[in-house]
């Protein structure tokens, strides 16, 4: 009876706290406002008491900023990497994203640890480059988008035309919550379509609250006491319209992934947010089931279990200390216990553990499905690992994406061949490249997203692994992980054995030289699936 009861409680508070937690990314195209959007998020919370407190991740290319300088800026991203507070009884967890593209690759895998995501738009400049390639990610794994179009107090493209916008170029279908009332130095408030209310607008407003004045519909006439005559009719026009042409929000649609709910606001000012977040928490979806290459495992199951997303080496080389990003996916975690590490196929202990609360870090001793871990780590851990307490599943969901530059690796100091594979390894167990092994002659080469990481590679090769590297120009367009059936694919690689390298996994991967050439490989070997994701 005793034991029945005991299992019982911890079930109850399993189930609560899961219920509890929010966690999401947000995602923007650099400078739409996504810092911004995530300090008054905070000062909602209460996480924090001042504007200015939470540090743009953001790496300033201008005037000549060497390597570490960028590294110096990118050790900003580690303090904000997971910020926590608490609103309306919910612990919800933000997942900071990198703010330069070059570190793209990050900011794909932190959106696997994300139950959701609220996505910014700049009213001006509308969806840029980095949000198409943002939502592609999220669309893999049908992840729930709510949009946030921001800067309204500049002179931004029409509503609808942006409305628009995101419907072609993201591919998702939209529902406004919130609706615009004049823009840029016509600005005069939002129209919360969702809550039935007018939240008037107030220029640099400090306070939280802005005035919110309740109405009853539409049609109700405490708006015109608020607004002129012009703006009201126009209000009124545009409502009409919105509910005439977009279907009504529909929850179900939003959790696939189907339709993004859209708030219209300004982040500086501190305007729509509120309506963002109250929103948030009503709609967002607290952590969602996951899928290991054995078995659906739901966050509410009690035995743990986890995985990898990122990790963060200590910059001083003398202390080789990392820190490893744990997504937990269910069960309860509890610091000092044992658990299995699958890949290595033994159990590890975690004595230290840090959870994230706003910019604090602290040490926690048990942590629930949504929250992020921070475990020390000296080497055992990489991405994409999968903790728990002894099945053999490994989560999926951590692609590799084919990188957009590589170079070939030229060894410069062939005493040191040892300290350079040591050294290229732990660097791509930590994410900062992809390395791919040809299995002629045994040729090295790294691919990138960005131009930046090579001087980072080469950087930290040489100052914690005493590995002089150059790097070399090679001529490739993309690497296609390959697949289909083992004849079309033994003979593809017999075929091609010059341009068949190895991915970190051992899995084969053909180096196409251009986009021409890679089609009409494609038309000659149609048995051969050839992809731009680890993962197919
Ligand atoms: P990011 O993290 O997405 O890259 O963007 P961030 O929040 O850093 O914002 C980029 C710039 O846009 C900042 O200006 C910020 O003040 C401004 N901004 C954010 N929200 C709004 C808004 O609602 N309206 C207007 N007009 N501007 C907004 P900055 O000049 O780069 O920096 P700062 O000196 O103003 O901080």
């Amino acid at each position: 009876m005793h034991t029945f009861a005991a299992n019982f409680e911890i079930d109850m508070s399993l189930t609560d706290e899961i219920a509890k937690r929010r966690t999401f990314g947000i995602i923007a195209h650099p400078d739409a406002g996504k810092t911004t959007l995530t300090e008054k998020l905070l000062l909602f919370g209460g996480a924090i008491q001042t504007a200015g407190a939470v540090k743009s991740n953001k790496i300033d290319m201008g005037t000549r900023s060497d390597w570490m300088d960028i590294e110096k800026q990118r050790g900003i991203s580690v303090a904000t990497s997971v910020m926590g507070f608490e609103y309306k009884n919910l612990k919800i967890n933000i997942l900071d994203t990198p703010g330069h593209a070059d570190f793209a690759e990050d900011t794909y895998r932190t959106l696997t640890a994300v139950d959701s995501v609220i996505m910014v738009i700049d009213c001006v400049k509308g969806v840029e480059g980095q949000t198409e390639k943002l939502m592609e990610v999220c669309r893999m794994r049908n992840t729930p988008v709510i949009c946030f179009i921001n800067k309204l107090d500049r002179e931004g493209q029409d509503p609808f035309d942006l409305l628009d916008e995101i419907e072609q170029k993201l591919n998702i279908k939209v529902r406004p919550m919130s609706w615009p009332i004049g823009m840029g130095k016509s600005l005069r408030g939002v129209y919360n379509i969702y809550e039935n209310n007018l939240n008037l607008y107030e220029a640099k407003a400090q306070k939280l609250v802005n005035d919110v004045v309740e109405i009853n519909g539409i049609d109700d006439p405490k708006i015109d006491e608020q607004l002129p005559e012009s703006a009201v009719a126009e209000l009124r026009e545009e409502i009409e319209l919105v509910n005439g042409v977009y279907d009504e929000f529909d929850s179900e649609a939003y959790l696939s992934g189907k339709v993004a709910p859209v708030f219209f606001g300004s982040a500086v000012n501190n305007f729509g947010i509120r309506e963002l977040l109250d929103c948030f928490t009503e709609i967002a979806p607290p952590p969602v089931p996951r899928f290991t290459d054995d078995r659906e495992i739901k966050p509410s199951e009690d035995k743990f279990s986890g995985f990898i997303f990122k990790i963060h080496a200590n910059m001083d080389p003398k202390h080789r200390n990392r820190i490893a990003f744990a997504r937990i996916c269910s069960g309860k975690f509890q610091r000092g216990s044992n658990y299995y590490h699958v890949r290595h196929d033994k159990k590890i202990r975690f004595s230290n553990a840090t959870a994230f609360m706003a910019q604090q870090k602290e040490t926690v001793d048990e942590a629930w499905p949504g929250d992020i871990v921070g475990l020390y780590d000296t080497g055992n851990l990489k991405i994409g690992d999968t903790l728990n307490e002894g099945e053999k599943g490994i989560y999926k969901g951590i692609p590799s994406f084919s990188p957009e530059l590589f170079k070939e690796v030229i060894n410069l100091d062939a005493m040191k061949s040892k300290q350079l594979e040591k050294g290229l390894a732990q660097l791509m167990d930590e994410g900062v490249a992809q390395l791919f092994t040809y299995e002629m002659g045994a040729r090295k080469v790294v691919g990138t997203v960005g131009a930046l990481q090579f001087e980072v590679l080469q950087h930290r090769l040489l100052n914690e692994y005493s590995a002089k590297v150059q790097f070399a120009q090679v001529n490739i367009f993309k690497a296609c992980w390959i697949g289909g059936e083992d004849s079309a694919i033994d003979a593809f690689v017999k075929d091609k054995y010059r341009h068949i390298a190895k991915d970190k996994e051992g899995k084969l991967v053909f180096m196409a030289e251009t986009k021409a050439w890679l089609q009409m490989v494609e038309e000659n070997f149609p048995n051969v699936k050839f992809h731009s994701i680890s993962e197919f």
